[in-house]
């Protein structure tokens, strides 16, 4: 029995800003973003969208598309984000409340950095394994947000990415072998009190390097599939100049042939959609995935794909899947490019004004400025409670 990704979708914020707008702000050439760190634009949220409307919004169309009988096999959903809005609620209990999911389900939050959706995803392989008739929703939703001014501030962005886990997946079956590796380095983290993070850029590309050369060496060591056997490779992508780097290291660590041709085919589609989203943190590797599968010209069908996720801290996982045969009919490439073509521009001003969070802490009764065009939004924060809503009438109908 194969297990696997059975439907896929993302949701970014409806607006971005250009990164040619940020680079004058820096005092540097555009294309120290646009070449140096492989990035066009950084999507921003507005006050009133979240990690919790982002990963409603992205799981909508995966629960909307199912039967009944079939959103109530949902009887898990792992919500993977290290922007998480509460110490103690998961923020997948919102989720599941806007998605009007079953009752009968467990919910829970993952975190280490970038790396949790991956665990996400093996936990609900393990947990499908166990029961095939079971469906686990698995989210990853973050917002990346670093300080003004700082060399982070250009690898901003957020997103989500729902995937439907199950077996007999429709679009890609994940092999049993992974390489792992884990490391307590100071890289990247972010204190409770703070709510950006802390990033100490170049030692975050150095442990991300090695963690890649432990998981692959474990990978190996595992009876995991040989390089010359993997078609396309699919990284975590804090920028998207980050995966050609890792692509670059791993060629030479497999001993394969350094063909630069090669090599950009086997990441190139990958990186599509990151260029003009920035950097989801969790969700990052798996729009890159989305981003192959929208974007490939031949049929992937029977291909097998390497997965590195990376999560600073620092664990890395690597991992393999085969794109199933037919998968093509299952995507939803239209509306993902109309998503992005739909976000508005906002100006380095705007940016400044609304890229902030929205923290009251007082607990009195605080309306959010409404400005999303997505289809849940957080109305207002009362009494220390967040107060979402949908807007639109699919994400009513589906609650
Ligand atoms: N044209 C083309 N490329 C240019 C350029 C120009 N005018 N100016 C600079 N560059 C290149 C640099 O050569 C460098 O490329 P290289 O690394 O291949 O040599 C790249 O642009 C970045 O320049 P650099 O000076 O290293 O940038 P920086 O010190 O301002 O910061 C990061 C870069 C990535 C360290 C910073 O953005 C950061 O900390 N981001 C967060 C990292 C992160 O998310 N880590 C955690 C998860 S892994």
């Amino acid at each position: 029995m194969q297990l696997g990704i059975d439907d896929l979708a993302f949701a970014t914020a409806g607006r971005y800003l250009d990164l040619a707008d940020l680079a004058p702000v820096h005092g540097v050439e555009p294309a120290k973003y646009t070449v140096g760190l492989g990035q066009d634009r950084m999507s921003v949220c507005a006050p009133d969208e979240d990690v919790v409307t982002l990963a409603a919004a992205a799981a909508l169309p995966l629960v909307e598309a199912l039967a009944d009988d079939e959103r109530a096999a949902i009887r898990t959903v792992l919500l993977a984000t290290e922007s998480g809005i509460d110490q103690s609620k998961s923020a997948g209990v919102y989720v599941h409340a806007l998605l009007g999911l079953s009752p009968a389900a467990r919910v829970v939050e993952l975190k280490q950095a970038c790396y949790s959706g991956t665990s996400a995803l093996q936990m609900a392989l393990a947990l499908v394994a166990r029961n095939p008739e079971q469906k686990v929703l698995v989210i990853c939703s973050d917002v990346a947000r670093y300080d003004i001014g700082s060399a982070g501030e250009p690898t901003q962005g957020c997103g989500a990415v729902a995937m439907l886990v199950t077996a007999n997946p429709r679009l890609v079956a994940i092999e049993p072998v992974s390489g792992l590796h884990t490391s307590d380095v100071m890289d990247f983290w972010r204190p409770n009190y703070r709510t950006t993070a802390v990033v100490d850029g170049r030692l975050s590309l150095r442990a991300y390097t090695d963690a890649l050369t432990g998981a692959w060496e474990d990978f190996r060591a595992q009876g995991g599939a040989e390089f010359g056997d993997i078609d396309a490779f699919v990284y975590h992508q804090p920028f998207t100049k980050m995966a050609v780097k890792a692509h670059a290291h791993l060629t030479r660590l497999a001993g394969a042939p350094r063909d630069a041709a090669v090599m950009d085919a086997q990441i190139a589609d990958t990186l599509r959609y990151n260029r003009e989203i920035g950097n989801s943190y969790t969700a990052s590797m798996y729009i890159g995935l989305v981003s192959l599968l929208d974007h490939a010209t031949e049929d992937l069908g029977g291909s097998r794909i390497g997965f590195f996720s990376y999560g600073s801290g620092a664990v890395g996982e690597l991992f393999t899947g085969v794109v199933q045969p037919g998968y093509r009919a299952h995507l939803r490439t239209a509306a993902h490019r109309r998503l992005l073509d739909e976000r508005d521009r906002v100006s380095h001003a705007e940016y400044l004004r609304i890229v902030a969070p929205v923290n009251p802490v007082d607990g009195g009764e605080h309306d959010v400025e409404r400005l999303t065009r997505g289809p849940f939004r957080l109305a207002a924060i009362t009494g220390h409670q967040r107060l979402y809503e949908p807007t639109t009438a699919a994400a009513t109908a589906v609650a």
